[in-house]
């Protein structure tokens, strides 16, 4: 561990706590941050490439993202767009799940990522091994995983569904009369097991950052400002989804701040999303839904540690030295790749609605 790490206690198997790493990285100043961001244009031009990026990373990559022809938007977007655009190489600045995604559905281009070790703690706390044990278990049950996993969990899975739309998935496969194994956020399981009585068995993962949101200082801030509406990511405790006006995928919450009428908006998501709130409501006033209070620890900010990891500096970096290209065990890929599709068919079979949110 360097000066600029982090170390981050996670749910592992078992309920025993394990730790994991992060660095901090250091932010560049106005004149750096320019000539970088001019050097990233002229490398994604040079290098076929294509930014694809996530609401919770740094404002200036989202900016960035969509002024060169990219995207920023949820982890099924994300999936969709990369999976479609003509560039040779996709960057992604997200965590790892993301970068293996964008890997198993074009086997044939190279995905980069400013960190490799940019990881999640629900694809921490679900070992490919452990789980391949869990599913032989209980060999009844359709296996439905969430995108925030590994490659080689996505290999055993049937289903991979991400926030926007696991309950219609599952609301399907329990019209079906399936029987479901989840894994691994215990939360989105819970939520999505009572908004449809569907049978599902939950692997016991969770966020560091949604499992932080506290249900009693929420209703105080609630208290605060009247007439507000309380946005909420469903990989959130029960308690805090149990207060929320709007549960849904990061691009939901967006959307729902746009169309609704309320001047206030509580968001207990992370708060990277509020960049793009703020930019397309510019007269609303977006506040974090609280993390400390009691049981809060130092961790609790409300800004996931590893997608704090993709900076300016570390994209020029991979960009002009090809190095942290996310590599897929080929032989994994044709099986890891069905469930992926399976739920992209199946969006575009529902006509799940796609971010549709533009530049600003
Ligand atoms: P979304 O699919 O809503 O973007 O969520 C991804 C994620 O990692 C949330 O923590
Ligand atoms: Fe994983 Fe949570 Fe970070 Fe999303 S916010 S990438 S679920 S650790």
């Amino acid at each position: 561990m360097n000066k600029n790490s982090i170390s981050i206690p996670y749910d592992h198997p078992g309920l025993v706590t394990a730790t994991a790493w992060a660095s901090v990285p250091d932010l560049p100043d106005e004149q750096e941050k320019s000539e970088l961001i001019a050097r990233i244009r002229r490398l994604l031009i040079e290098q076929d490439a294509v930014l694809v990026a996530h609401y919770y990373v740094h404002a200036d990559l989202q900016d960035l993202a969509e002024a060169t022809g990219g995207i920023v938007s949820d982890s099924l977007d994300m999936a969709n767009f990369g999976h479609k655009h003509p560039a040779k190489t996709i960057v992604v600045a997200g965590v790892r799940f993301m970068g293996e995604t964008a890997k198993i559905l074009n086997p044939e281009k190279r995905v980069l990522m400013p960190d490799l070790a940019a990881e999640c703690s629900l694809d921490l706390g679900c070992p490919a091994d452990q789980f391949a044990a869990f599913c032989d278990a209980h060999p009844d049950r359709t296996v439905v995983v969430y995108a925030n996993t590994s490659a080689a969990v996505k290999a055993r899975a049937d289903w991979m569904v991400t926030s926007s739309i696991a309950l219609p998935v599952i609301k399907y496969l329990h019209e079906q009369g399936k029987k479901i194994l989840w894994a691994p956020d215990r939360h989105l399981g819970n939520y999505v097991q009572e908004q449809t009585g569907a049978d599902m068995l939950l692997w016991q993962g969770a966020c560091v950052v949604h499992d932080e949101y506290k249900a009693r200082e929420l209703l105080a801030l609630k208290a605060e400002h009247p007439g507000c509406l309380v946005l909420v990511h469903p990989e959130s405790p029960r308690a805090v989804i149990q207060l929320a006006d709007v549960i849904g995928s990061t691009t939901q919450l967006i959307t729902a701040a746009q169309r609704s009428s309320a001047k206030t908006f509580i968001v207990a998501t992370d708060n990277g999303i509020l960049h793009k709130m703020r930019r397309l409501c510019p007269d609303k006033l977006f506040l974090d839904a609280p993390t400390s209070g009691a049981g809060a620890n130092c961790i609790s900010c409300s800004h996931c540690p590893w997608m704090a990891m993709n900076s300016l500096t570390n994209l020029a970096k991979v960009l002009e030295t090809g190095t942290n290209e996310i590599t897929v065990d080929p032989a994994i890929i044709p099986r890891a790749v069905q469930p992926i599709k399976r739920m992209l068919d199946f969006a575009r079979e529902i006509k799940l609605p796609t971010s549709g949110i533009g530049n600003v």
